[in-house]
């Protein structure tokens, strides 16, 4: 298994939640980290706790223009290099099935899969170079039917998918890809999308927390463990990993 030590890694929405986790855990870890998303105050906050490791750039994932100013700055902080794609930027989108509307399900393909789609394939010339790799952030929500969230959970899916062809694919080039199934951590992610107020998170988790085989929910640094396995297993490619305290088991107590 290779080190993440020494490598240079691009994280889309790197300035809070699980992607601020990734950071964080591979710069503790020696790897040289850019991160990036929309919110400059938010980007700035976790560089000046990472320092010079950690370079930002601020962007956002449905823009071409941005997404080549991410890989440029990318490169440029790992001294030209790239060895790991991180597509973690992504909204929660909830609608009910009888109230789809065309422009919110394209927005959310846009943001959460057609965007990775596109920075994956602008990453694919450096990583070939390094012998890298590209994870996508799935979710639980492929594993148990949140009724609601089916907008989500269809991006989420769609990862998966792309993950298995992209390893065939890309394969041959000798770039692996990994999907990542988190089960529940409280983030911004549900606050964001204004499902839910900060007071009424810690009900909304301790509720959820009964759904994992675990007991609790899990935190970004335990998903970050899972992205960095999957930077490194050089003999790992195509898979989805759930990292997720047991919820996609789908345990019944019937
Ligand atoms: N939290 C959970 O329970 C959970 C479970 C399963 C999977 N996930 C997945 O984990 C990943 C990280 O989410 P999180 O939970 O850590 O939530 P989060 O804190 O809200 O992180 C999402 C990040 O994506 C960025 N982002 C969103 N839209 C963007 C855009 N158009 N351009 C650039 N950046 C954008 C946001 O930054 P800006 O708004 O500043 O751009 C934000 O920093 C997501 O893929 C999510 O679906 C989360």
């Amino acid at each position: 298994m290779k080190s993440i030590a020494g490598m240079s890694v691009l994280i889309t929405g790197g300035g809070s939640g699980i992607g601020r986790d990734c950071a964080r855990r591979f710069c503790e870890r020696g790897a040289r980290v850019t991160i990036s998303g929309r919110r400059m105050d938010k980007l700035e906050a976790v560089k000046a706790e990472l320092g010079a490791q950690c370079e930002i750039v601020q962007g956002d994932v449905t823009i071409q223009a941005d997404r080549e100013i991410m890989l440029t700055a990318a490169l440029h902080h790992g001294d030209g290099n790239l060895h790991a794609l991180i597509n973690n930027a992504a909204n929660m989108y909830r609608q009910p099935v009888d109230g789809y509307d065309e422009d919110f399900l394209k927005d959310a393909f846009n943001t959460n899969v057609v965007s990775a789609m596109m920075l994956s394939s602008m990453a694919v010339a450096p990583l070939e170079r390094t012998e890298g790799a590209i994870v996508f952030i799935g979710s639980t929500h492929t594993r148990r039917a949140f009724p609601g969230a089916s907008p989500y959970a269809t991006t989420k899916a769609a990862l998966e998918g792309l993950t298995k062809v992209m390893a065939a694919e890309l394969g041959p080039r000798k770039i692996r890809t990994g999907c990542i199934l988190p089960g529940a951590v409280s983030t911004e992610l549900n606050l964001r999308a204004g499902l839910f107020t900060e007071e009424e998170a810690k009900d909304r988790y301790e509720a959820v927390a009964g759904l994992h085989a675990l007991g609790r929910i899990g935190t970004g640094t335990e998903v970050a463990e899972g992205v960095e396995y999957l930077v490194c297993a050089e003999w790992v490619t195509g898979v989805a990993l759930e990292v997720d305290g047991g919820i996609g088991l789908g345990v019944s107590n019937f």
